[in-house]
């Protein structure tokens, strides 16, 4: 019986365990997967309980995601990069932390635009927590560069001073030289919570920036589709990808990291849908 579970708070609202459920149950496994309502100051003590339970592995999401990292007894060579955790395996009472929100988000912009990332110019909109474990994935499809933009420039020249190699260039800018440096750009990705429900009314950028064909990916998934991804598409001939992708694909990779079974992913988008 395999016992896994999400940390967070909230917890209410989330749709990892019946996504993973969906999963579970798809490949033949008997098991279960609950949410676990942990506040902040019993997440040491959780940490233990996964142990004390025998869990297999947990998720982990807001608020967590980086102060679990000292709870555990190894951290993997990539969310160590990243600075947070969302994924923890159970070995026997050894716990291990991974991050799989950038190579799902990957994962979820390649399967559904087809986009071949290797050689091609990425922008980034927004230099926090989100921004990092995308680019952390992104460089790994050895694109030609990757320029991240953000409101606060300071920030943006930071990010890119870690991540940058004389073999991918990563450079920083604030939002208002968006005009001069996206005109070469091929792919777009908003990872600020600007479009957000309930202002799903706001623009993390002009769209009449964005060059024409490029692809524009948004990791909000709240709404579906945002106003920078329907005004990419409607009036710039953009082909656009949303955010539910990269939940349905953190979700699938955790769940191989638990159970070394590929699961059926598009009866857990199904399920989140
Ligand atoms: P997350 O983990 O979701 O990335 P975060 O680490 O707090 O959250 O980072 C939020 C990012 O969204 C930042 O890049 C932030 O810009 P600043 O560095 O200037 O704060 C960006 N962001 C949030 N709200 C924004 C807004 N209203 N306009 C522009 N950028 C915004």
């Amino acid at each position: 019986h395999v016992l896994l579970g999400v940390l967070g708070d909230p917890i209410k609202h989330s749709k990892s365990p019946l996504m993973h459920k969906i999963a579970l149950q798809a490949a033949g496994i008997e098991g279960n997967f609950v949410p676990l309502h942990v506040k902040p100051d019993q997440l040491e003590d959780a940490v233990k309980g996964i142990r004390a339970l025998h869990f297999r592995g947990v998720n982990v999401t807001i608020p967590h995601k980086v102060e679990v990292m000292k709870y555990l007894d190894e951290i993997d060579e990539g969310a160590r990069l990243i600075g947070a955790v969302n994924t923890i395996v159970n070995d026997n009472g050894r716990l291990k932390g991974y991050n799989t929100d950038g190579i799902g988000y990957v994962r979820s912009l390649k399967e559904e635009t087809s986009v071949e990332l290797k050689g091609v110019r990425i922008a980034v909109l927004g230099a926090g927590g989100a921004a990092r474990g995308v680019i952390h994935a992104l460089l790994e499809e050895q694109p030609e560069s990757v320029i991240i933009l953000n409101r606060t420039r300071d920030k943006a020249e930071l990010l890119a001073e870690e991540w940058t190699t004389e073999a991918i260039p990563v450079t920083g800018y604030s939002n208002d030289e968006a005009k001069n440096v996206l005109a070469t750009v091929d792919v777009l990705i908003n990872t600020t919570s600007v479009g957000m429900s309930p202002l799903s009314d706001e623009l993390p950028l002009e769209t009449s920036l964005i060059p024409e064909g490029t692809i524009v990916s948004d990791l909000i998934y709240n709404p579906l589709e945002t106003r920078l991804l329907r005004e990419s598409r409607e009036h710039r001939g953009c082909i656009v990808h949303g955010g539910l992708g990269m939940f349905v694909y953190q979700g699938a990779v955790a769940f191989e990291y638990f159970t070394g079974v590929t699961p059926a992913v598009d009866q857990m988008r199904a399920a989140v849908l």
